[in-house]
């Protein structure tokens, strides 16, 4: 049996059974936590549309990506349960603020074409730091992020052709998009995390294979893959230092005002106590139905036993 260093250093996949240091395990609780409880409260802002969206098709298709991304809650739980911790401990953590959720998601959608900022950039920036993931060292988290990812093209694509609906529409809903757009974009820069060298973690959770790239190399990447995209929409992004490096071949941004990322995080951002208000109003709302649940499964294993 391999030991857990032998497994790192061949790139092989580090199993629940499988020995590993108590930081390792730490840091994958804290990061699938994280990813899993963004996935739950992600779902708010979208919510927010669903009883307002301007057609069938509309709903049903944000209706989908809404259902998905509970799904993708789901999968991580059951991941981070695999490292001996409960899904009711995780959710305790993160009502009582001892565990965090994506930065992101503490933003109003102020309008209809949020909806198509969130899908085109939140998700395109999910995409990109979560491909990687489906390398990741640890099994569980690694097979999670391989539907996840899936998943998430449909919801970036669906984001994508909402906006150039409006961007070549109405003046009206090409300003309504661009809006959108400039509110949206530097906070989804922000999602990739602190600079390389204000980062806590990464160099441990690169040395572990968690992660397989640093957070200033995503963000770039995610940059790179969007300019373009923003051209193809006839929407412009809000960075006036915006400007292509020819001899590097990439994209050139503003500086990002980091302190906003922080201050977020903190707990200071526009939406934070309106998403965890409702999110512990939900869980309480929602006992009823597990203690139903847990009733049922006592009386059917009292079945099983009679
Ligand atoms: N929001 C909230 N906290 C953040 C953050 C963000 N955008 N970026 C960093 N942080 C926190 C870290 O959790 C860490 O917190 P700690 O000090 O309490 O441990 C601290 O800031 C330092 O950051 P590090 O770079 O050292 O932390 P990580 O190595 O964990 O890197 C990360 C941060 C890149 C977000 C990494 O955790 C990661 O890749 N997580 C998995 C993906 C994920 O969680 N994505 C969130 C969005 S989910 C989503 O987009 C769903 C889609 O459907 C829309």
């Amino acid at each position: 049996m391999s030991t857990f260093e032998e497994l790192i250093a061949a790139n092989e996949r580090v199993e629940p059974r499988d020995d590993m240091p108590d930081a390792y395990r730490a840091t994958l609780v804290r990061q699938i936590a994280q990813h899993a409880h963004s996935e739950i409260i992600g779902m708010q802002p979208e919510g927010n549309w669903l009883t307002r969206a301007p057609s069938l098709r509309r709903k049903a298709i944000l209706l989908a990506k809404v259902q998905d991304e509970a799904g993708h809650g789901l999968y991580l739980y059951a991941a981070a349960e695999t490292l001996g911790v409960s899904r009711e401990e995780l959710l305790d953590a993160l009502h009582a603020g001892r565990q965090k959720y994506s930065s992101i998601f503490n933003y109003p959608t102020l309008s209809w074409a949020d909806i198509g900022a969130i899908g085109w950039l939140v998700d395109g920036a999910a995409i990109v730091n979560q491909v990687p993931l489906c390398r990741c060292s640890y099994g569980p988290y690694a097979r999670a992020m391989v539907r996840v990812c899936k998943e998430e093209s449909f919801h970036q694509r669906q984001g994508f052709e909402l906006l150039h609906t409006l961007s070549h529409g109405t003046e009206a809903q090409h300003a309504m998009a661009q809006d959108a757009v400039d509110r949206w974009w530097w906070p989804s820069l922000m999602m990739f995390g602190p600079p390389d060298d204000a980062s806590t973690h990464s160099a441990q959770s690169m040395e572990w294979g968690i992660k397989r790239f640093s957070n200033d190399t995503l963000r770039q990447r995610f940059v790179d893959m969007t300019v373009p995209q923003a051209e193809a929409l006839g929407l412009t992004l809000p960075d006036p230092d915006l400007r292509w490096d020819e001899e590097a071949e990439t994209w050139r941004h503003g500086e990002i005002d980091f302190t906003e990322l922080f201050e977020v995080v903190k707990g200071n951002g526009p939406c934070n106590a309106q998403r965890l208000g409702h999110r512990v109003q939900a869980h309480e709302d929602g006992a009823w139905v597990r203690e139903a649940a847990a009733a049922y499964a006592r009386k059917q294993a009292e079945k099983g036993r009679a």
